[in-house]
């Protein structure tokens, strides 16, 4: 039997990528090997995100690209995966009748008996939030070679609800999975070439898979011989315990790296925002996390233009950063979101917005670049994960998570190497090996 092609295109967070592979390894059971071309897939998977509404918005558009592969292929399956899925249901194929297939963050390991159900036309849907734990139920996991860096999900869903946010919503109540499950999926993603695990969760720091929480699951991988590096993404201010902090301090393989999103620097907007916390919680508690671990990088989420954010509110939003002194960060404005708070709030015009959006972009892109620029003639230790463009390059990243190029001929794929920083360019660094 010929195999048959799945294509799928993943948007948003790295969750769903990680998503996106546990998918094609189950409908690899059925017979699917993965193509990057759609149009010689027999099924097209979109796995989408509802975080933003351009985000949400773009899974249409791609869908509508679809609509002439289908009319001549009718037995091509289309299918819609993540947190639009969840959000919005059969709405999905009320609007795009020729999707086949909507299947939500939470029950994806049923993909192969939902694409059995869609023969001769029929639809198949399924949005629960089962009982059973999915990791369970998928496929153990392939046993193929595997690129030096990847992603392993510990923990989904989040119980904060901020006021923007639909994550609560589509993925759903907070869930651990147990220490020893974590652990031996690292296990084997390590004999398959992974020197580099970045632990995901929705609200990752709340982790209780382990009775140590998070800093005990680190622990416990830390222990893992060919495991070079651990990370750890995305927390929440008020899940940085004790123990946490502390092992920032004393853990090797735990990078000097950590992305806490801090939305907003004025408390009125953090309070509307239902953040419980403060700006000066957050930068106390960033300066305990620097005092186990002064080199620590800093990275954040930003949004600009929350409902009633007022000119000042803004501005204390730029103090925060110029305090912190980001090493990177993600913004965004806000966008309002059906179902949650504050959609139901008086808006801050569009320009406004992009205003604000500018201005702050601009600071986080002048200290980004700042810290970048201050790794020159550094000495930093670099995973090499893949070629670069030009002839003889390899690229990897830097305990900072920097992007650092480096001309050699003896630098593989899975190497870890000293490599002495020699220049600065606009999204990466240029270095220079130092032996062994
Ligand atoms: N509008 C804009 N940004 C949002 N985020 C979450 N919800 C919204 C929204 N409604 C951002 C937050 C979060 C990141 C993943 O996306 O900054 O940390
Ligand atoms: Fe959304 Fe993060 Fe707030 Fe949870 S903590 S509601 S995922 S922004």
């Amino acid at each position: 039997m010929t195999a048959k092609k799945l294509f799928i295109k993943t948007y948003g967070c790295q969750m769903n990528v990680y998503d996106s592979e546990r998918m094609a390894e189950a409908m690899g059971g059925e017979g699917y090997e993965v193509t990057d071309r759609p149009d010689d897939a027999d099924m097209i998977l979109l796995n989408t995100c509802h975080i933003r509404e351009k985000a949400a918005e773009k899974v249409y558009s791609e869908l509508g690209r679809y609509k002439g592969l289908k009319a001549a292929r009718p037995d091509l399956k289309i299918g819609v995966a993540g947190c639009v899925a969840q959000a919005e249901g059969e709405e999905i194929m009320k609007r795009q009748p020729m999707v086949d297939l909507v299947v939500g963050p939470q029950s994806y390991h049923r993909l192969p008996e939902l694409t059995a159900r869609t023969h001769n036309g029929a639809k198949a849907i399924d949005t629960d939030f089962p009982e059973e734990d999915k990791f369970a139920h998928l496929k153990g996991r392939s046993k193929a070679k595997r690129a030096p860096a990847a992603f392993l999900t510990v923990q989904e869903g989040c119980d904060k609800f901020c006021a923007f946010c639909v994550v609560p919503y589509t993925r759903g109540a907070e869930v651990s999975r147990p220490a020893d499950r974590v652990v031996a999926e690292a296990r084997d993603l390590v004999e398959r070439g992974v020197r580099e695990i970045t632990l995901l969760g929705q609200n990752v720091n709340a982790y209780h898979g382990h009775e140590g929480g998070l800093a005990g699951l680190i622990r416990a991988l830390d222990k893992i011989d060919g495991l070079a590096r651990i990370r750890y993404t995305t927390s929440h201010p008020n899940d940085m315990d004790e123990a946490l902090i502390a092992a920032h301090g004393d853990c090797e393989k735990l990078m000097p790296y950590l992305h806490l999103p801090v939305q907003a620097g004025s408390d009125r907007v953090l309070k509307r925002m239902n953040r419980q916390h403060t700006a000066e919680s957050y930068l106390r508690l960033i300066e305990r996390l620097r005092a186990v671990r002064p080199d620590l990088h800093m990275s954040g989420d930003f949004i600009v233009g929350f409902p009633e954010e007022t000119e000042e509110d803004f501005r204390d939003t730029l103090s925060l950063i110029e305090a912190v002194e980001y090493g990177s960060a993600f913004s965004f404005k806000y966008s309002e979101r059906p179902g949650t708070p504050a959609a139901e709030r008086p808006q801050v015009p569009e320009d406004e917005k992009d205003d604000r959006l500018q201005r702050l972009q601009a600071l986080l892109t002048k200290q980004q670049r700042a810290l970048q620029d201050a790794m020159v003639g550094r000495e930093v230790q670099v995973l090499f994960e893949k070629p670069g463009r030009l002839p003889g390059q390899m690229v990897g990243k830097s305990e900072y998570l920097h992007a650092v190029h480096v001309e050699s001929s003896d630098l593989a794929a899975g190497d870890l190497a000293r490599i002495r920083i020699a220049s600065s360019g606009p999204n990466s660094l240029k270095g220079v090996g130092l032996g062994a």
